[in-house]
C-alpha cells in the first residue's frame, strides 16, 4: 500500500484527504492519504518516516511549508525563490521539495478563461504574503509586463518588488483606484474576504470591463470581490480551482497518473468549503 499525507498543524480542516481520496478511489490505486497532524518538535520524525515508512510522499502546510526545506534532500529553484515547499516526493530514499502552487495558480485561469495569456498583461496583486510570491513568481514566469503590488504594509511589498526585479512596482492602499485603470487583472492574495476574516472594502469599478478579477479566496466560493466584479461585467476566477490544480502535480509525481479535475470533483469539495 502506498502512502502520501498532509502534514501540518492542525491539519483536520484540510480538504486534501478528500481530494486526493476521490482520486485513489477513481483510479483504483491501492494507496491512502493520511491526516499526519504533527506539532513542531516532531517534524523532524515526521520527515524522517517519509524516508522509511512506505511514504512516496506528503504535501506540507501552515505553519511548515518553510520549516519543513532543512529536512529535505533537495529544493526545487522555484519552491526556494517562493520561499515554500508544498509537495515532498520521495523517490530512492531522497526528499525532493517542491511547490505547486504556481501550477495550481496558473492552470485555473488556463481552465476557467481559455486562450488567456499574462503574456505583457499588466496585473495588480493585493497583498504581499506568501501566497503573493507564488503568484509573482507564476506572472514573471509567464512574462506579464508590469505588476504592481499593493499592500497594506508597504514595506513588505516593496521588499517583495526589490527581491523579484524590474517589473514590479508597489503603490499604497490608498490609491489603489490609480491602479486598477489600467490592468488587465486583479488578483487577491490577501485573506481578506474570507469567512471569518475581515472584509476586503475595495472599489474596483475604475477596472476595464474586459479585465480580469481573480480571488485565491475559496471560502466562500464567490467572495464580495467576486460579485462586485461579475455585477460590473468583469470575468472572475475564483480559488477553488487553485486548490484542485495545486494537487494534480503532486499526484502525478506520486502515483504516475495525472488525475482529472472533473466538474464533479469540483462540486464534492465546494460543499465541504
Ligand atoms: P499568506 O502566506 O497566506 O499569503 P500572510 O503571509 O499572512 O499569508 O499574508 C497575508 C496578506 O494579507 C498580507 O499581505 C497582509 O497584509 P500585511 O502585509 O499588511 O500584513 C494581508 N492582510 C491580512 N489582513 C489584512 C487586513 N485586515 N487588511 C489589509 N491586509 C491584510
Amino acid at each position: 500500500m502506498k502512502k502520501a499525507g498532509i502534514i501540518g498543524h492542525p491539519v483536520s480542516h484540510s480538504l486534501s484527504p478528500l481530494l486526493h481520496e476521490y482520486w485513489i478511489k477513481k483510479y483504483g490505486l491501492k494507496a491512502e492519504y493520511l491526516y499526519l497532524d504533527t506539532e513542531e518538535e516532531n517534524l523532524g520524525n515526521r520527515i524522517g518516516e517519509l524516508r522509511t515508512s512506505g511514504f512516496v510522499g506528503a504535501n506540507i502546510t501552515v505553519p511548515y511549508k518553510e520549516k519543513v526545506m532543512k529536512h529535505l534532500d533537495e529544493i526545487s529553484d522555484e519552491a526556494k525563490k517562493i520561499g515554500a515547499v508544498n509537495t515532498i516526493l520521495v523517490k530512492e530514499g531522497r526528499l525532493f521539495g517542491i511547490n505547486t502552487d504556481t501550477e495550481g495558480f496558473l492552470e485555473n485561469i488556463r481552465e476557467t478563461i481559455p486562450g488567456f495569456s499574462f503574456e505583457r498583461r499588466r496585473a495588480v496583486i493585493l497583498g504581499a504574503g506568501g501566497a503573493a510570491r507564488a503568484v509573482i513568481y507564476s506572472l514573471l514566469k509567464e512574462g506579464a509586463g508590469e505588476i504592481w503590488l499593493v499592500n497594506r504594509t508597504k514595506e513588505k511589498a516593496e521588499m517583495l518588488a526589490q527581491e523579484f526585479g524590474n517589473n514590479i512596482h508597489v503603490e499604497t492602499w490608498g490609491r489603489l483606484n490609480k491602479t486598477l485603470g489600467g490592468a488587465d487583472i486583479l488578483i487577491n492574495t490577501t485573506s481578506l474576504g474570507m469567512k471569518g476574516k475581515g472584509k476586503l472594502e475595495i472599489d474596483i469599478s475604475p477596472l476595464p470591463k474586459k479585465s480580469i478579477v481573480y480571488d485565491i479566496v475559496y471560502n466562500p466560493l464567490e467572495t464580495e470581490l467576486l460579485k462586485q466584479a461579475k455585477f460590473q461585467g468583469n470575468k472572475v476566477v475564483d480559488g477553488l480551482g487553485m486548490l484542485l490544480y495545486q494537487a494534480v502535480p503532486a499526484f502525478h509525481l506520486w502515483f504516475g497518473i495525472k488525475p482529472k479535475v472533473t466538474g464533479e470533483l469540483r462540486k464534492l469539495i465546494a460543499s465541504r468549503v
